[in-house]
């Protein structure tokens, strides 16, 4: 196959909305997009960012010399949080305001991002608050050019439109989806993933695989997502393992950023439902989970309750995790026990009540799911119907292994 043999230092222009730079060494593109920026007339940009990868990795020299050249004033956000709150996007985008910003450049994982997308719709619509657009009362049309170095490989949001970010006080976690959300331009350098976590490689590996199985079987679903799926998790299966044995293996890394790539261009197109409507509750009580391990504890559940909705689909795209799966709607708990079996191999076996969740959370965490905006519009692109009974059937399920046949 194609990923055996490319060149991984010849970095390739991928097109989606957004124009991605994808390969060893493309972070130094960022010369170019700083080129670009100010062809565009901006002198000034806020840089959101968190924790000391954006250091460590060596992406903010090259923003900081990139910049310099053009003579572009940089203005750095550096206290993003996992799961990052409405109030850090407000701090970021009245620092950004003060020094007349005029772009954002991101640099991290999903967290970073969705939060300088977030500042980017505020720097172009002064008097506004991330709360308004959390909450929808405000419905932005605009936002400042954004540029994202993509610095994990799970998320997608390097070429899509969509966001996330908690509202602290009502424990609700969003995602907004706008046009105008789509990055200018994006960097995925495998160069600056070979430092993630065995845990880290393993969760934003399973954010990208829930991606594209919701994608591929919502009711807005279509060819591309189906197509994106298949080749996302024929990716994740082969490297994941891989960059858990060897986190240097650049090639690994590289397939990964690809497919994570890919599933963010595939539910642009086919959109999310269960697993991201009923993480999100869970990730905003606690914000300490990641997204991607809260995502694989549902996953099992989510597929069994999907299956006989989608037997065809969900047997062609898992292939490569659960073989042998023949498109029949009686398989739904061979394919969601296979699907958990596959989890544990990656070394993710916890369930809700390994991370302290019990029965007596449920039915706050089904109030959660009916409450918090923006989760119903994901529930109603489900392949079966969302109904709250549903939705505790799942939460209830995933507390615990599926029983053993
Ligand atoms: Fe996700």
């Amino acid at each position: 196959m194609w990923d055996e043999e490319i060149d991984l230092y010849a970095v390739k222009e991928v097109r989606t909305r957004t124009t991605a730079y994808l390969g060893a060494g493309a972070i130094a593109k960022m010369k170019d997009i700083a080129a670009a920026l100010k062809a565009r007339g901006v002198t000034s940009v806020l840089c959101v960012t968190g924790g000391h990868s954006y250091k460590l990795t060596g992406a903010w020299d090259h923003v900081v010399a990139a910049c310099d050249e053009q003579g572009i004033r940089i203005t750095l956000y550096d206290r993003v949080t996992p799961n990052p709150t409405t109030d850090s996007i407000d701090e970021a985008a009245k620092l950004g305001a003060e020094a007349g910003a005029q772009a954002v450049i991101a640099i991290g994982g999903g967290s970073p991002i969705d939060a300088g997308k977030s500042a980017a719709i505020l720097l172009a619509n002064p008097g506004h608050t991330a709360r308004e657009v959390y909450s929808f009362t405000f419905v932005p049309e605009k936002a400042v050019p954004i540029v994202v170095i993509n610095q994990t490989h799970g998320t997608g949001s390097e070429v899509n439109r969509f966001a996330v970010a908690t509202i602290t006080d009502l424990n609700y976690k969003p995602a907004i989806a706008y046009d105008c959300l789509y990055p200018l331009y994006s960097i995925d350098d495998p160069a600056l993933m070979v430092k993630l976590s065995p845990a880290q490689t393993r969760y934003v590996s399973i954010d990208a695989v829930n991606h594209v199985i919701e994608a591929a079987t919502s009711i807005v679903a279509n060819p591309l997502s189906v197509l994106l799926a298949q080749e996302t998790i024929r990716l994740v299966a082969e490297y994941l393992p891989r960059a858990i044995e060897n986190p240097g293996d650049l090639r690994a890394r590289y397939c990964l950023a690809y497919a994570a790539m890919i599933g963010g261009t595939a539910f642009d197109n086919g959109l999310l439902h269960f697993t991201h409507a009923l993480e999100h509750p869970l990730s905003a009580v606690k914000p300490e989970l990641a997204h991607g391990l809260g995502l694989s504890m549902l996953l099992p559940a989510v597929i069994r309750q999907c299956y006989p909705a989608r037997p065809h689909v969900l047997a062609q795209i898992l292939q490569p995790v659960v073989p042998g799966l023949k498109g029949m709607p009686d398989e739904a708990l061979t394919a969601a026990r296979g699907v958990e079996t596959w989890l544990a191999s990656v070394g993710v076996a916890q369930k809700l009540t390994d991370e302290g969740f019990g029965e007596g959370d449920i039915e706050r965490l089904c109030d959660l799911v009916e409450k918090t905006p923006s989760l119903g519009l994901l529930l109603s692109v489900a392949p079966v119907p969302g109904t709250r009974d549903r939705v505790a059937a799942i939460y209830r399920e995933s507390l615990t292994p599926l029983p053993k046949a």
